[in-house]
């Protein structure tokens, strides 16, 4: 296609020459899907002002061709610590580096996606505001830092950064010679389901089981679930949205506390229910974040929440170990039924990585849940989703889903490659499915497993299953770190060092490489775990190390689902 801006018209531009005669262009970072979506509602707003623009995944993007930028937005999310989503990586490093351009003249704009209940929310958006200012781009439209509950809020930023940036794109099209094109919005590639994480699909929650033993120190469900009735589909490396309830003892208790009728009306969005049913199935009781403290301290006036407020450490000290019942437990006043809910935040679907692959199990759907439970306060407290699937729901009853798919975790598309799966813990969950799909399609290519877990009679999650597979051939071989059951602590990296010949040998010969499970530490030892094989068999220094590892990502052959 021509990329000569001046030949082009509406009806025969192609995608390719509009993108390369754009003015604005969209870079978005998304981890699990959330930031692209924004992303892709910025492009279709931007189009059907008559505004040409380029959307592209930071993963795709040349940073050379900042030099040509112009008017950019950034969409990204932020994970964990403050980290980028694995697509952003390259470029958050990039930018800080002396190959990054001056990018003085251009005009930025940076909306975050993040979670409040974390330190560092939205930290990765601020990373790209900051560093495109200090090569000299100007902000052009105030950034926004977005919850959980971003949808409402993205649509306001889009639609105001879109009023500020559309008088000079108009002019930058003008200059062009280009004429302003409509285009049709790109149809999607795969066919969506009509259930959605707004419009989730009511599903019959068919079996809860523990596959942890009676004396582990920890409670894991193999959870089931029915699609049947729905056009629900999914791939090995998806997950599943699901939502739940909230507790009604302590709904109940909630409402003691603040002397609210359990019947008063209340109204949530256009909706109108009791304070009871909206506390119980519609806002968030458990994962707590400043917004609630801010609000609840403000609502109730209460001087030592108050306090908290201008006090960022204070309040992350003070949120971290409680939930938000606790908060208002510990801090009881007498509110109004609508005070008490514009204090909360809409209760957010869970995500969990498919355990299962419709190739084996059709239209069910399984997960492989951590029952989050802790005791304090001198009480047992229960996290939100697993607590409810593993203690309040019942067999039979329906819970509502939607599949969440996510192309940064995917078996190769060629059945013969060799694949090394890490996922210690309930990380194993995505290697069922994928070792459930690669039997399924009697795919050749060898499959190596990592798994680790306290104890071997108490923690070895689907034991029978793995074994099976070893014996069956599917699995070549199988490696487990039992973390107790010796003195010295033995974990998944250590395994993998013990391999290092081999796990050298199988990325050589071209095998993809899995990592799922804790973020914070377990991702991070395995990464160095890598760099360091890596070393001792090739004789790379640590920067070329790093560079294989990273070659290794570009191609798609490093893939993490970390959480
Ligand atoms: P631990 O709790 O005995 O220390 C799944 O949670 C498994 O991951 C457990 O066996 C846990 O061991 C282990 N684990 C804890 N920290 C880890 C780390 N940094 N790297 C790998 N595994 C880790």
């Amino acid at each position: 296609a021509s990329a000569n801006a001046g030949s082009l018209t509406g009806a025969s531009v192609t995608a390719h020459a509009v993108a390369e005669a754009a003015p604005l262009t969209i870079l978005y970072g998304s981890q699990t899907g959330n930031a692209k979506g924004v992303a892709t509602k910025l492009k279709e707003q931007a189009e059907s002002r008559g505004l040409a623009v380029k959307l592209v995944s930071m993963a795709d993007y040349k940073p050379t061709a900042l030099k040509k930028e112009k008017f950019i937005t950034v969409v990204v999310s932020t994970y964990g610590e403050g980290e980028p989503p694995e697509d952003a990586e390259t470029l958050h490093e990039f930018l800080t580096t002396k190959k990054a351009p001056k990018l003085d003249g251009v005009k930025v704009a940076v909306i975050g996606l993040g979670d409040s209940s974390y330190e560092f929310f939205c930290q990765t958006a601020k990373d790209f505001e900051q560093r495109f200012n200090k090569l000299g781009a100007e902000t052009i439209f105030q950034r926004a830092d977005l919850d959980v509950d971003y949808e409402d809020e993205a649509a306001t930023w889009i639609n105001g950064a879109l009023d500020v940036f559309e008088p000079d794109l108009k002019a930058q099209q003008e200059a062009n010679g280009g004429q302003v094109v409509n285009m049709p919005f790109a149809a999607s590639v795969t066919a969506a389901s009509q259930y959605t994480k707004q419009n989730p699909f009511a599903a019959e929650l068919s079996l809860v089981q523990k596959i942890t033993g009676r004396d582990s120190t920890k409670d894991v469900r193999h959870v089931e679930i029915s699609l049947e009735g729905s056009d629900i589909t999914y791939t090995p490396g998806d997950s599943l949205g699901v939502y739940f309830l909230n507790d009604e003892v302590l709904v109940d208790e909630i409402l003691t506390l603040t002397q609210i009728d359990a019947a008063s009306q209340v109204k949530i969005a256009d909706e109108e229910l009791s304070v009871r049913d909206a506390l119980i199935e519609k806002l968030e009781l458990t994962q707590s974040y400043p917004g609630f403290v801010e609000k609840y301290a403000i609502a109730t006036g209460t001087p030592e929440l108050l306090k908290l407020v201008e006090d960022k450490a204070a309040m992350r000290a003070y949120i971290e170990p409680r939930q938000i019942f606790d908060v208002i437990r510990q801090n009881p006043a007498k509110l109004e039924a609508q005070t008490l809910v514009d204090c909360l935040r809409k209760l957010q679907a869970r995500l969990y990585s498919i355990a299962s692959s419709q190739a084996e199990v059709e239209d069910e759907v399984h997960l492989t849940v951590g029952v989050v439970e802790f005791d304090t306060f001198g009480s047992e407290h229960l996290g939100g989703c697993s607590g409810y699937l593993a203690r309040r729901a019942e067999e039979g009853c329906k819970v509502k889903v939607f599949s969440e798919h996510n192309d940064n975790f995917r078996l190769p598309s060629n059945d013969d490659t060799a694949i090394i799966m890490v996922g210690p813990g309930t990380g194993i969950a995505p290697f069922r499915a994928f070792l459930q799909e690669r039997d399924a399609r009697e795919a050749s290519g060898k499959n190596w497993l990592f798994f680790g877990n306290p104890h071997f009679t108490q923690d070895f999650l689907y034991q029978v299953e793995i074994q099976g597979y070893l014996k069956s051939g599917l699995l070549s071989k199988v490696d487990v770190a039992f973390s107790r059951d010796q003195a010295e602590k033995i974990y998944v990296q250590d395994k993998l060092r013990e391999n290092s010949k081999d796990v050298f040998e199988w990325l050589e010969s071209g095998a993809h490489f899995y990592v799922c499970g804790d973020a914070n530490r377990m991702a991070k030892d395995v990464h160095q775990a890598l760099l360091d094989i890596v070393k001792e068999n090739s004789g790379k220094n640590d920067a070329d190390a790093e560079q294989y590892l990273k070659d290794l990502r570009s191609a798609n052959r490093y893939q993490k689902d970390v959480y």
